[in-house]
Formats: C-alpha cells, sequence, structure tokens
C-alpha cells in the first residue's frame, strides 16, 4: 500500500516559506553593505545617502521576515508533522542532516534578534555578534545544499522533490 502523504509531503505553507528564507537571505547578502553603512553613520550621528537607508531598512524588513517565517515554519513543523527521513540512507547523512537542521533554525533566529537587539539598543557588541554568524550560516548551508544534492543524485530519494512540490494538497501530518 502507498505511504499516506502526511509522511511523504511537507505542508504547502512550508515549502513556501524554506523558498522565501532563500531568497530573503541572498537579498540580506546585497544589501548588507548599506546597512553597514547605516549603521556606521546612526553610531557616529552622521548622516547617509536616501537610498542607503532605505536599503538599510530593507535589510530591517527583510531579516525580521526571516524571523517570523522561520518560527512560522517551526510551529508547523511541530503542529502538522514533517516527512520521514527517507529509507536507505545512512545513519550518518542523517544525523548530520538533522544537525544541520537544528543549527540553521538556531542561527535563523538568534541573527536577526541580535540585529534588532543592536538597532534598538545601540549597542555595537550585538553587531558584532550578529556579523560573526554571517558566515557560520553560509558554511551549513552549503553543507545542507550538498546534502539536498546527494539526496537527490546519490542516494536517489525524493528528498529534493518534496520539497519543490509546490502544487499540492495539504493535509495534517502525524510525526516531527
Ligand atoms: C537572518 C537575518 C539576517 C541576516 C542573514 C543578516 C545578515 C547581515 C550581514 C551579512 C551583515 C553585514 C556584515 C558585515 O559585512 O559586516 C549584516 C549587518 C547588519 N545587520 Fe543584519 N542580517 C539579518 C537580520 C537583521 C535584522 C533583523 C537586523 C535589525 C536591525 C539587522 C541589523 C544589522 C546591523 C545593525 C548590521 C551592521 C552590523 C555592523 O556593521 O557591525 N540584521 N547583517
Ligand atoms: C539560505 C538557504 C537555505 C536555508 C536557510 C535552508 C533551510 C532549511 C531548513 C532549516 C530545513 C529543515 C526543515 C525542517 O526540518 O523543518 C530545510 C529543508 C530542506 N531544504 Fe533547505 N535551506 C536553504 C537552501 C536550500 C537549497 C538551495 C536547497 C536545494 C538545493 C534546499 C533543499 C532543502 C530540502 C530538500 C529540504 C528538506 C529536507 C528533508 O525533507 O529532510 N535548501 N532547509
Amino acid at each position: 500500500m502507498a505511504q499516506a502523504s502526511f509522511e511523504t509531503e511537507w505542508s504547502r505553507i512550508n515549502i513556501w516559506l524554506h523558498w522565501l528564507i532563500v531568497l530573503l537571505i541572498i537579498v540580506q547578502y546585497i544589501d548588507s553593505e548599506s546597512m553597514v553603512s547605516l549603521w556606521d553613520a546612526t553610531q557616529q550621528g552622521t548622516q547617509t545617502a536616501q537610498f542607503t537607508k532605505y536599503v538599510g531598512w530593507g535589510h530591517i524588513a527583510a531579516g525580521s521576515t526571516i524571523l517570523v517565517a522561520a518560527f512560522i515554519r517551526l510551529v508547523d513543523r511541530f503542529w502538522t508533522g514533517r516527512p520521514v527521513h527517507p529509507q536507505g540512507v545512512p545513519s550518518w547523512a542523517t544525523w548530520l542532516a538533522k544537525i544541520t537542521h537544528f543549527l540553521i533554525y538556531a542561527i535563523l533566529f538568534v541573527m536577526p534578534s541580535l540585529g534588532l537587539l543592536a538597532w534598538f539598543t545601540g549597542n555595537d557588541t550585538y553587531a558584532q555578534y550578529h556579523t560573526f554568524f554571517w558566515t557560520p550560516l553560509l558554511v551549513l548551508v552549503a553543507v545542507h545544499i550538498i546534502g539536498a544534492l546527494a539526496q537527490h543524485f546519490v542516494f536517489k530519494t525524493n528528498v529534493l522533490t518534496r520539497m519543490l512540490t509546490f502544487k499540492k494538497r495539504y493535509r495534517r501530518r502525524g510525526r516531527c
């Protein structure tokens, strides 16, 4: 008998939010230079170009959206469950995936929170910690992408395609 859909599919909202976060992280890479200029100007009490200000505020808006999106994903994941990890994949690979996902989520919460703390308190130490997490995030995302591609091309599972299936039925699922 075919597996029930709740065991094999991500919810639609989870898929859309996954790709929204990917897009916004690219945006954060692009707009970060303006954010740094805006931050420096704010710290020194000087003026910046209007364009820099807008793009800097874009950084704050996009970063806050990432925080909310990650939160909704996590709630959805625990509330409705996530598809089971595939059979036939070495257990070290499944564990590596779990640890990578956990650490990515952790950074997606910690990094924007530190950015907001820095912005609203004016404390540069928070800003430095905020910046510190950028490289670990990139390393984790690189491992994650290699893992997703390995699932598809090496282990030949449906893990990648089920994260790319935008049009599907939403069913309540059972396990985490
Ligand atoms: C996951 C979400 C976010 C990511 C990936 C991100 C990424 C970055 C990056 C790459 C930089 C530039 C670091 C550098 O080159 O020195 C930066 C700077 C900064 N970001 Fe974010 N950011 C995020 C969310 C936020 C939020 C929500 C705020 C809220 C205000 C914020 C405030 C800042 C500030 C103040 C700086 C300047 C730090 C400094 O120059 O020391 N960020 N961010
Ligand atoms: C900034 C980039 C990315 C971030 C922050 C990110 C984050 C995440 C996180 C946290 C999960 C775990 C979901 C959960 O267990 O609740 C996940 C799942 C997944 N991601 Fe990404 N991801 C990124 C880019 C990508 C890319 C580029 C691909 C495709 C090559 C990809 C493919 C997948 C797949 C297939 C899953 C599902 C894994 C499974 O079913 O066990 N991700 N992603």
